[in-house]
């Protein structure tokens, strides 16, 4: 039978916008709370894009720091994918538009859609092309500018989102370590719980779409909460059992960042301490792909995440998806 490669994770790297918009900034803008949105959803301030910031801007930025971190040149990359909803245009993909601006100029690139689990989707992918011998050095970016389908007079959803990019390069593992395994999930039964109604085939821009601000993300967050909770505990509970581990096993979990509470109820159902969990909600909001993608840089970069841990990579979004990876870092 032929040995299939593990794929590690050799450099990482993540941008935010600069502009930060704060709950009181809210406050002045819908009927909200600084109360309200702490300690519903654990959301102090979040990263706004500039106007002349488009989602491929935030990766390029945020895979020129994983580059470094990597040691390696842009030249080296043989494939870019990207996890988006918010992609700089319908078509080409953002993943070309990254490869021209980082110069990776032998890199295949395309876009992949499977919303706040994104990430995981695309660490998975990135794994398989290594598994197989295709590729050796890919680039994986999770990256949103969920600024540009805000509606900012909907208190329901603005008050959640923020902007971010973060980027993986993955090889092939010489020790060993690396994704040690993955899961991935998804039903469309309950796909009308989150989605931006137009600007696809289905319903195409037209001044009618525009009047019904049907361009800008619509959430039923309240029917999302328990979903969400039971399909990040059923991932992360299916990946560790695929690798013969348990949750006791795990030294750090970076699940996706929609709601404190939510994240704690995760934790709690898997039994990890609180302090084992990677959470940045208070200074981002909801990132969809981009929160893990980012969570998992900064655990690492603020040391949560040492050799040998085991790590947790686990998210949920719209379509509904599902993912999660263990990696032994
Ligand atoms: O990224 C992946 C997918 N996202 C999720 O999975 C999100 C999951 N859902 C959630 O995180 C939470 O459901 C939300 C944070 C979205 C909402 O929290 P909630 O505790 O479920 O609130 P709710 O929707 O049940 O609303 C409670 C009340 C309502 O008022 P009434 O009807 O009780 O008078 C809302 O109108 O809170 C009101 N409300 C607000 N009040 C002040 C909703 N948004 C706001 C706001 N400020 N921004």
């Amino acid at each position: 039978m032929t040995q299939v490669r593990t794929a590690r994770v050799i450099g990482l790297g993540s941008y935010l916008p600069e502009r930060i918009l704060t709950n009181a900034d809210l406050e002045k803008m819908v009927d909200t709370s600084d109360e309200w949105i702490t300690t519903r959803t654990g959301i102090k301030e979040r990263r706004i894009s500039a106007d002349n910031e488009a989602s491929s801007d935030l990766a390029a930025n945020a895979s020129k720091q994983a580059l470094i971190d990597a040691g390696i040149k842009a030249d080296q990359i043989e494939l870019i994918i990207i996890a988006t909803v918010t992609p700089d245009m319908q078509f080409p993909s953002t993943a070309c538009l990254v490869r021209e601006k980082i110069g990776a100029e032998n890199a295949a690139a395309f876009d992949l859609g499977a919303a706040c689990a994104g990430y995981g989707y695309a660490l998975v992918t990135a794994q398989q092309f290594i598994a197989s011998g295709t590729y050796d050095v890919v680039l994986v970016i999770g990256v949103e500018k969920l600024s540009s389908v805000t509606d900012w007079r909907d208190r329901n959803t603005c008050v959640l989102l923020g902007d971010g990019a973060g980027a993986a390069i993955l090889a092939p593992s010489d020790s060993g370590n690396g994704i040690m395994a993955s899961y991935l999930n998804a039903d469309g039964s309950m796909a009308e719980l989150l989605k931006v109604p137009a600007g696809g085939s289905r319903r195409p821009c037209s001044c009618q779409t525009i009047e019904d601000r049907q361009h800008y993300l619509k959430m039923k967050g309240n029917e999302l909460f328990r979903p969400a909770v039971r399909m990040m505990v059923d991932a992360a509970e299916k990946v560790l059992k695929k690798c013969g581990l348990t949750t006791r096993d795990v030294d750090c979990l970076i699940p996706h960042q929609a709601n404190i509470r939510i994240i704690k109820a995760v934790a709690q159902r898997l039994n990890i301490p609180i302090e084992k969990v990677y959470i940045n909600i208070e200074k981002y909001g909801n990132m969809s792909s981009a929160s893990t993608a980012i969570g998992f840089h900064e655990a690492v970069k603020f040391g949560k995440i040492k050799k040998d841990s085991i790590v947790v990579v686990v998210g949920f979004g719209s379509g509904l998806t599902s993912s999660a990876c263990v990696i032994k870092w």
